[in-house]
C-alpha cells in the first residue's frame, strides 16, 4: 500500500454514489452471434475515489473488456483490432483451440501491430469459464487493463437464478488517479510481480450484489491479476465448487477457501440461506495476512424464494490417476532466479531464460509426467497452454484435487509432479503468470508431435 494511501472512509459514500449510478454491475455484453470484433485502444475508467477518469488500455474502451459468450460445440470468430501503440496478441487462457490461434506472438502467430488485426477462430469444445488477455509485454498490458471473460454455455440450462461472472483485477495506483508507469521493476522481479493497491471486481471497487434469501447462484471467480494471488472467503454462505479452471470437478465440494492464482477460476455454486433477509455478506480475501473486502452479496428483505433444486454436472475422471501411476516424469522444471536477461535479473527454468528455454518434448495421446520444483522463496503460479493437468503429488506427498487445472501455484520452496494426456498437437507456452516473472524469462513450451510422427 505503499504509493497509495489516500482511500479513507469518506469515499464510501462517493463509491456508494458511484455504483447506484453506474448501469455494468453485470458485464458488458459482446455483441451476440458468432462474430466478435474487440479493438484494443487507450481509454479511461473511473475508480469512485479520484475525481479524474484513470487512464487505462481496454478491449471495446471497457474495463474490463467485454464478456464474449459462446455456446459448447459453436465456432465463434473474433476480429481482433490493435489500436494500441505497440504490438500485441489475445491469448484464451485456458480454452482448447487450435495451436495456431493460441494468441503467442513469436510461437504460434506474429506479433499484431499498431493499426493491424487478426481473426481468430475458436471452437468451443468445453463448456465453462476461460478469460482472454494480451501475450505480448504482458505485465504492461494486464496491467492497463487488458483482459476479459470468456464464458461457454453448455446446451442444457440450469435454474440458478443469477449467473455472474466475477473479473477480478488488482490495479496498482497512484494518489494521483494514474496508473503507476513502471513495470517489471527490481522489486517486482525480485518480489512476486507487481502487487497492486486496488483490487476491483468487474471494474468496480467492492461492488455489492442484490440477491434473495433462498435463492440459487452461480459466481464464476477469474483472477485475472498481474501478479496476486486471492483466497476469496464466503463466510456463512453455503458455497460449492463445482468447477475448476472451466472444466467441472469430478465430484462437488464444500468451498473452504481456494488459492485462486492468477490464471486460476472457480466457479462456485450458492445457495442464500433462507433467513438472510436484510443480511450483509462481505467477501473477502484470506490470502494475505491483511485481509480486506471483495464484494458483497446484500440480501433483500423479502419473503425467501423456493431453492430450486438440481445437481451441476460433474466430469467424469478423464485423467485417472491409474493411467499416470507407471509414468516416470519425463521433465522436471527447476525454478529459480539468476543473473542475466533484460532485466538483470531472470527466472529460470533449468537455468535458462525464454526464448532459449528447456522445451518438453512430448506425443499427442500418452500419459505425462511434469515436475514444478520451485527453487526460489517466491511464488510462482505455472500455466500450460492447451492441455489440463492434474496434481499428482505436492513435496513428495499424493494429492488427490477431484479437479483438473491449467494453473497451479507454487509456493516458496515446493515440489509438485503435475500428470496430463496431451490432446492437441502443436508448440504450447508453460509459464508463470506472474507476468513480471515471465517478462524475465520464466517460460518455455511443451512440443506435442502428432502421433504418426517419429
Ligand atoms: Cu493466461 Cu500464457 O496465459
Ligand atoms: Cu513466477
Amino acid at each position: 500500500m505503499k504509493v497509495f494511501e489516500g482511500i479513507g472512509m469518506k469515499t464510501i459514500a462517493i463509491l456508494i454514489l458511484f455504483l447506484m449510478s453506474n448501469g455494468y454491475l453485470t458485464p458488458v455484453s459482446a455483441d451476440s452471434g458468432k462474430k466478435f470484433k474487440i479493438t484494443a485502444e487507450k481509454s479511461s475508467h473511473q475508480f469512485p475515489f479520484f475525481d479524474t477518469q484513470t487512464p487505462v488500455w481496454a478491449y471495446n474502451g471497457s474495463i474490463p473488456g467485454p464478456t464474449i459468450r459462446g455456446r459448447k460445440g459453436q465456432t465463434i470468430e473474433i476480429e481482433f483490432i490493435n489500436n494500441l501503440d505497440e504490438p500485441s496478441s489475445i491469448h484464451w487462457h485456458g480454452l482448447i483451440v487450435d495451436n495456431a490461434m493460441d494468441g503467442v506472438p513469436g510461437v504460434t502467430q506474429d506479433p499484431v501491430k499498431p493499426g493491424e488485426s487478426f481473426t481468430y477462430r475458436l471452437k468451443l469444445q468445453d463448456a465453462g469459464t476461460f478469460w482472454y488477455h494480451p501475450h505480448l509485454n504482458g505485465s504492461e498490458q494486464l496491467g492497463h487493463g487488458l483482459k476479459g471473460a470468456l464464458i461457454v454455455e453448455s446446451n442444457e440450462k440450469l435454474p440458478w437464478s443469477q449467473d455472474i461472472v466475477w473479473l477480478i483485477d488488482d490495479w496498482l495506483l497512484e494518489k494521483t488517479g494514474s496508473i503507476y508507469p513502471r513495470f517489471n521493476t527490481g522489486h517486482d522481479l525480485m518480489h512476486d510481480g507487481r502487487w497492486g493497491n486496488v483490487v476491483t471486481i468487474n471494474g468496480l471497487y467492492q461492488p455489492e450484489y442484490s440477491v434473495s434469501p433462498g435463492e440459487r447462484i452461480r459466481i464464476r471467480l477469474i483472477n485475472g491479476a498481474n501478479a496476486r494471488v486471492l483466497t476469496p472467503i464466503f463466510d456463512g454462505i453455503d458455497a460449492k465448487v463445482i468447477a475448476v479452471d472451466g472444466k467441472p470437478v469430478t465430484q462437488i465440494f464444500p468451498y473452504n477457501g481456494f488459492v485462486l492464482a492468477p490464471g486460476n477460476r472457480i466457479d462456485l455454486d450458492i445457495t442464500i440461506p433462507v433467513g438472510a433477509q436484510g443480511h450483509t455478506y462481505v467477501v473477502k480475501d484470506g490470502f494475505t495476512r491483511n485481509k480486506f473486502p471483495l464484494a458483497s452479496l446484500k440480501v433483500k428483505a423479502v419473503q425467501p424464494i423456493q431453492t430450486p433444486v438440481f445437481n451441476p454436472p460433474t466430469a467424469e475422471d478423464f485423467l485417472p490417476a491409474e493411467i499416470l501411476a507407471g509414468v516416470a516424469p519425463f521433465k522436471t522444471w527447476d525454478l529459480e532466479a539468476i543473473r542475466g536477461g533484460q532485466y538483470g535479473i531472470g527466472w529460470a527454468m533449468n537455468r535458462l531464460l525464454w526464448p532459449n528455454s528447456d522445451t518438453a518434448d512430448i506425443r499427442l495421446g500418452q500419459p505425462q509426467k511434469i515436475v514444478f520444483n520451485n527453487n526460489s522463496s517466491r511464488l510462482h503460479p505455472m500455466h500450460i497452454h492447451g492441455t489440463f493437468f492434474r496434481v499428482l503429488e505436492r513435496n513428495g506427498k499424493p494429492e488427490a484435487e477431484p479437479f483438473t487445472r491449467d494453473t497451479v501455484l507454487l509456493n516458496a520452496r515446493e515440489t509438485l509432479v503435475i500428470g496430463l494426456v496431451p490432446t492437441e498437437p502443436g508448440i504450447w507456452l508453460s509459464h508463470c503468470h506472474i507476468q513480471s516473472h515471465a517478462a524475465a524469462g520464466m517460460m518455455t513450451t511443451v512440443n506435442v508431435a502428432p502421433q504418426n510422427q517419429n
